[in-house]
C-alpha cells in the first residue's frame, strides 16, 4: 500500500533525516484504526509498555509520569488537568495498527521500531523534547497543534526531571494544526511539541530505530569475546633485545593493535552477527510458540492444503544476500542459511507479513524444515492456528 500522491524519491532526497515535512491528509479515506477505550484496554495489560503523563501545573516540567500496566479504574478519575496516555508497540497487538506501517515500508524493515499510540485530553502532551529517531506522526482522531524547532544534540539543556527529557528552551520555527489523516515527519533530534486541541486526540507514531555507534561496538565486541579462547594470547617468539626495558616498542604495539582489530574487521562475521542482533524481538515474550512443537508432517499437510503463513507482528525478519545466490535469513535473533526454493521462501517472508505458500513447497525438505523451525520458535503461524 502506498500513500497516494506522495513522491517517495523526493521525500528520501529532500526530507528523510534532513527536515520536517507536513503531509496533509493524503489517504483516499482515513479511518482511525483504534478506539480510545481499546487503547486504554491495552494499557491495562501486563505485557504492554505504557505511560500516563499528567499535567501538574503550568510549566513544561510540571508533569507526573506513571508507568503501566494500569488498573481499569485508573482511567475513571483522572480529573480536569490535561493528561496523555502513551502505549508502545501497539502494532504488535492490533493488526489494523500494524497496517499503518505498510505505506512506510519504503524504509527498510530493520530500521522500524514500532507504532506508539497516544491519547490526550485537551491541552495534553508530553512536552517539548527531541528523540534520537525519525518518526511519522499520523493524526488519528481529534486535533493536535505541532510545533517544531531547531535540531538539538547531547549538549542541549534539559529540564531536571526524573522521567522526561524536556527542553529548557523551546523556540518553534514552524507550527501546524494536524487533523485526522494528516502526517508530520520529524527527523532525529529535531525539537517538537504536540499539544492536543480538544479531547479525544489520538496520534500514531511510526517510530524508527538506528543503532548508536557505542551500542554497535559494545555488542559486536561482546559477541566476539564470547567466542575467544583464554589461550589466544599475545606472543613474541621473535622478541628482539631492547636497550631500555621500560620501552613499549613499536613492534610490540603493532602486534597488540593487530590482535585487537583483526577480528573486528571480519565483515562476514559482522554481517551474520548484526542480522541476528538486529532481528531480536523488541518484546521477547511476545512469541507465538505452540504449546507443543509441531512436526514436519503437520506442516507439510498444512502447506499442501494451502494454509497461509502469517508472520508474528512482534517478530523481526531480515535477509542478507550471499555471493553464491544463497541467503541468510534472520528471524527473532536466529539465522538460517537458505538456498534455492528455500531462499525464495525466505525472501517472501521478509517482503510481506502474510505468505500464500505454493503447495508444491510441501515436497521440499529444506523449505519444510525452515517453516517448522520458524513455527516452533514462535515467529510465524499458519492462519488456522494463529
Ligand atoms: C505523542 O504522541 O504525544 C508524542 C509523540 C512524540 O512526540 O514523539
Ligand atoms: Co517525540
Amino acid at each position: 500500500m502506498h500513500i497516494p500522491h506522495f513522491d517517495i524519491d523526493l521525500f528520501l532526497r529532500d526530507y528523510w533525516q534532513k527536515r520536517p515535512l507536513l503531509i496533509r491528509n493524503p489517504w483516499a479515506e482515513w479511518t482511525n484504526p483504534l478506539e480510545p477505550d481499546e487503547l486504554a484496554g491495552l494499557a491495562c495489560e501486563e505485557a504492554v509498555e505504557s505511560r500516563l503523563i499528567l499535567h501538574d501545573g503550568e510549566g513544561a516540567g510540571d508533569r507526573l509520569v506513571e508507568h503501566g500496566s494500569f488498573p481499569e479504574s485508573r482511567f475513571e478519575g483522572l480529573g480536569q488537568s490535561p493528561w496523555t496516555l502513551l502505549v508502545q508497540a501497539v502494532d504488535h497487538h492490533v493488526p489494523d495498527v500494524a497496517a499503518l506501517l505498510d505505506p512506510f515500508r519504503f524504509i527498510p524493515n530493520w530500521r522500524i521500531d514500532d507504532v506508539m499510540v497516544s491519547y490526550a485530553t485537551d491541552g495534553g502532551g508530553v512536552g517539548p523534547h527531541f528523540d534520537q529517531y525519525d518518526v511519522f506522526l499520523v493524526q488519528g482522531l481529534g486535533r493536535r497543534r505541532w510545533r517544531v524547532g531547531p535540531a538539538c544534540d547531547s549538549r542541549t539543556p534539559l529540564l531536571p526531571h526524573e522521567d522526561l527529557r524536556l527542553l529548557t528552551d523551546f523556540e518553534a520555527t514552524d507550527e501546524w494544526i494536524l487533523e485526522p489523516g494528516d502526517i508530520l515527519y520529524v527527523p532525529p533530534r529535531v525539537a517538537h511539541d504536540g499539544i492536543a486541541m480538544g479531547d479525544d486526540c489520538m496520534t500514531y507514531s511510526i517510530g524508527f530505530r538506528a543503532p548508536a555507534r557505542s551500542e554497535l561496538i559494545e555488542q559486536w565486541c561482546d559477541h566476539l569475546v564470547e567466542h575467544m579462547a583464554d589461550d589466544d594470547r599475545y606472543e613474541d617468539p621473535a622478541l628482539a633485545r631492547q636497550d631500555n626495558p621500560g620501552e613499549l616498542t613499536a613492534p610490540a604495539l603493532a602486534r597488540l593493535h593487530a590482535m585487537t582489530i583483526e577480528k573486528l574487521l571480519d565483515r562476514d562475521a559482522f554481517a551474520r552477527w548484526f542480522g541476528q542482533y538486529n532481528s531480536r524481538r523488541k518484546y521477547p515474550d511476545m512469541d507465538w510458540q505452540p504449546d507443543a512443537p509441531v512436526e514436519v508432517e503437520t506442516v507439510r499437510a498444512l502447506v499442501k492444503a494451502g494454509a497461509p503463513l502469517l508472520r508474528n507482528a512482534a517478530s523481526r525478519f531480515a535477509f542478507i544476500r550471499q555471493a553464491d545466490a544463497s541467503l541468510w535469513l534472520f528471524a527473532d535473533g536466529e539465522s538460517f542459511t537458505c538456498v534455492e526454493e528455500c531462499a525464495a521462501l525466505a525472501e517472501e517472508l521478509c517482503a510481506r507479513d502474510q505468505v500464500a505458500l505454493d503447495p508444491g513447497l510441501a515436497g521440499s525438505d529444506p523449505a519444510m524444515a525452515l517453516v517448522v523451525a520458524l513455527v516452533n520458535q514462535g515467529s510465524v503461524a499458519f492462519e488456522t492456528d494463529a
